[in-house]
């Protein structure tokens, strides 16, 4: 069975080009909100028409470009109105600090400034692209702090690499993080408020330099429920275990490699978490007589004898914390679920264990979660990762204690 989640399915969205080197990035942009299931209405400055072109626009949306406040195609010349009712959002990518300054102040002197005035209660997000001098400039600043009190929702600027060859803020935020933040500005804001600390991914046990014990663990789910989290409007910290998975926009991740480097990462955040979401598969035992040379094989091919010492439990002991987080553990079992979940739920004192057979998610993209609590049991239905880990912020939400 295919699963196809469109991201955007039945979102309007009036995307606003103004002048910057940016443009040719938010080309991109346009494709991939489109294969997401997004209508998108570009209009574009004049300044933006220098950097790339309407035909290019216009074939990307596959719908007619707007730039001009007079545009005769319009039968009630009322583009600026026409465009903004029933849009689900306007974005402004890139936006200039000319554009900035204009949206601050409220001015209107072509289509797109226009349509910003007229846009009601139309979200207006802006996507910052300008030099770093520009950006620090205290008019700019004065001006998007003017912005955020108008509820604006800024998407970065980035760090890094200019177009002019300086290094600083400014930069415009990649296509797919522009994609990530306007999705995530679409799901309910939950957990606004909260600080959530997720464990995700396989830990690695070290034995020599070159050989480690670990356990097979992809972390999709744990960066899955990561950028839930985060799209729920929680501030994330996720302490990985190595895994080949690129960070969530807006979560900062902590990398570890063995339980007990996980352990000091977690209890360092611990006590200022308001939820600690245990998804890692951690290794319940390291190599005490680990090498820090690399082990050869002996003549007589003879097996190295490797010690074995507990790992801590990290779930089990931030549960225990006086006034420490709501705490979610997870168990992959292979079999007798119900009856191992429940039974580890009681032992590592949570009010709520996540549990699913191992071998029908590992590495999968589908996943079927079953919760354990007080009152029972009770399954979400199987769905793909992220869709499975929005179901458990939303179900871990509402248990919350008020
Ligand atoms: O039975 P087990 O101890 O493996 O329980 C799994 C749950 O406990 C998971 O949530 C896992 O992340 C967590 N755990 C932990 N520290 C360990 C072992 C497991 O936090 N040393």
């Amino acid at each position: 069975m295919r699963h196809i989640m469109l991201e955007l399915a039945n979102k309007r969205i009036v995307l606003g080009l103004t002048g910057g080197i940016a443009c040719y990035k938010v080309a991109e942009f346009v494709r991939r909100a489109g294969e997401q299931g997004a209508t998108i209405d570009v209009v574009m400055t004049q300044a933006a028409t220098q950097f790339i072109t309407p035909v290019t626009m216009q074939a990307l949306s596959g719908r007619p470009v707007y730039i001009d406040p007079w545009d005769s195609r319009v039968p009630n010349n009322m583009a600026h109105i026409n465009l903004t009712r029933g849009a689900d959002a306007i974005l402004i990518a890139p936006a200039s600090t000319d554009f900035l300054a204009k949206l601050a102040h409220g001015m209107a002197d072509d289509l797109l400034s226009t349509l910003c005035v007229a846009r009601g209660n139309c979200p207006l997000l802006v996507a910052p692209a300008m030099n770093r001098e520009m950006w620090l400039n205290p008019a700019t600043q004065r001006n998007v702090a003017l912005l955020r009190q108008d509820a604006v929702q800024l998407l970065g600027p980035a760090e890094g690499e200019q177009a002019c060859g300086e290094v600083g803020s400014g930069r415009m935020i990649e296509p797919d993080q522009i994609l990530s933040e306007l999705v995530a500005f679409f799901q309910p804001k939950t957990l606004a408020g909260k600080c959530v600390l997720i464990t995700a991914g396989p830990t690695s046990e070290r034995i020599d330099p070159v050989r480690v014990i670990t356990n097979r663990s992809s972390g999709k789910t744990g960066y899955a429920i990561a950028r839930a989290a985060r799209e729920a409007g929680a501030k994330v910290i996720l302490v990985s275990g190595p895994t080949a998975l690129p960070t969530p926009y807006g979560v900062t991740r902590l990398n570890v490699e063995s339980a007990r480097q996980m352990h000091a990462a977690v209890m360092d955040h611990a006590r200022d978490s308001d939820i600690f979401i245990s998804v890692a598969a951690v290794a319940d035992w390291h190599v005490v007589n680990s090498s820090d040379q690399k082990l050869k094989k002996t003549a007589g091919g003879g097996a190295p004898q490797l010690e074995f010492a507990p790992n801590p439990d990290i779930l089990a002991e931030v549960a225990a914390l006086e006034g420490g987080p709501w705490c979610v553990g997870f168990a992959a079992e292979t079999e007798n679920l119900d009856e191992y979940a429940e039974a580890k739920r009681r032992r590592k004192g949570v009010p709520l264990l996540v549990g699913n057979l191992a071998h029908k998610v590992m590495d999968a993209d589908i996943t079927e979660l079953v919760l354990f609590e007080d009152s029972g049991r009770s399954s979400l239905t199987p769905q793909p990762k992220l869709q499975a880990a929005r179901a458990l912020v939303q179900a871990i939400s509402q248990r919350l204690p008020r």
